[in-house]
């Protein structure tokens, strides 16, 4: 089946981002939130958000059109939902409103429509025991905000059935986002590795090391600005991944066992694999990285111009 109609309930801050992403692709999608009026308001919303993006050419030209022409209003969830071929919650963060919503959605929805969650942190496994069948109900966790962010996460609990993952893939896709399959894990992989980030930078700060204005600064012109680039596994097979072992055996004798080195690290030196200076690493095999080196400081030195063009973000320490 290929997937036209979208109906997207919680038309909210993410929901109404993934919205008129969806309608830039082409596809019809209606709007449903906790009652007619607000679902209203929201398309009016995204409509004259649409028109002031395009103006100032961060939408391409002709996408505020699509948004205008593809997005509707819906009266219920259940009259959203009724012919939809794809169903995109995005509704509060809280189990029991969701639990709900889902129950609307699956009393109205077609059996053969395919039902997705937005959330952030909620296990989808337990999402899905608000449904009586829940093989065609997955997670697609769009990122705040939704219209520029570029990486989607795919969650599959245990019951979903895998033949239907590669038509949402494809549908988002379409959108030009990227996606990523994961399994069912509670915070997936954004959530985990961005909270374990804030968490250990509040204990520096709480720690007296440094001030949250310093945190950020080391944050964003060091290891994150290498992250448009390249994720932690990649700089890690870049910087050596022995050196990275031993950086391990000192964070360990002074934090503990939550800084251990992982085994899978461990491992990978022993079998002489140190990353690009030796034996390849985790997602970078072995062989010459010439055309690699010149990609990074070109992408480090163009990214730093970007930077010097639009100044210091406004409003933040
Ligand atoms: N804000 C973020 O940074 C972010 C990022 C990724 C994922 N998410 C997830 O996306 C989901 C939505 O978050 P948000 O930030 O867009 O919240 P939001 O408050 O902006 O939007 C939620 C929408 O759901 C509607 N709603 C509430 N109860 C409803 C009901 N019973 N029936 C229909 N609609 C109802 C609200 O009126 C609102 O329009 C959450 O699961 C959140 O965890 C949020």
């Amino acid at each position: 089946m290929a997937i036209n109609k979208i109906a997207l309930v919680g038309a909210g801050y993410m929901g109404g981002g993934i919205a008129q992403i969806f309608a830039i692709a082409g596809h019809p999608v209606t709007l449903a939130d906790a009652d007619a009026e607000t679902a209203r308001r929201n398309l009016d919303r995204l409509i004259s958000e649409a028109r002031d993006w395009q103006a100032r050419g961060l939408f391409q030209p002709g996408a505020a059109a699509l948004v205008e022409q593809n997005l509707s209003a819906a009266e219920s969830i259940e009259a959203a939902v009724a012919d939809a071929d794809y169903i995109q919650e995005a509704v509060s963060e809280k189990p029991e409103v969701k639990d709900q919503v889902f129950r609307r959605i699956e009393a109205a929805a077609r059996p053969d429509a395919i039902i997705a969650s937005n959330t952030s942190t909620l296990p989808i496994g337990g999402l899905a025991k608000s449904l009586t069948k829940a093989d065609r109900f997955l997670g697609v966790h769009f990122s705040n905000p939704a219209p520029f962010i570029p990486g989607v996460e795919v969650i599959l609990h245990e019951g979903t059935d895998e033949s239907l993952v590669p038509q949402v893939e494809e549908l988002v896709q379409s959108t030009g986002k990227l996606t990523a399959r994961l399994k069912d894990s509670p915070g997936f992989v954004l959530n985990r590795l961005q909270y374990a980030l804030l968490k250990e930078a509040i204990s520096i700060v709480d720690d007296g090391v440094a001030s949250a204005e310093d945190v950020d600064i080391i944050t964003r012109t060091t290891f994150g600005f290498r992250l448009p680039f390249f994720g932690p596994f990649a700089i890690a097979d870049m910087a050596g991944l022995d050196i990275y072992r031993d950086c391990f055996r000192t964070f360990e004798e002074h934090y503990g066992e939550r800084f251990a080195t992982p085994e899978g690290l461990k491992k990978l030196v022993e079998a002489g694999h140190l990353g690009t200076k030796s034996g390849g690493g985790f997602v970078i095999p072995a062989g010459d990285t010439t055309d690699l080196i010149t990609y990074r400081n070109t992408a480090y030195a163009r990214l730093q111009q970007l930077l010097n063009e639009l100044g210091q973000a406004p409003g933040v320490k």
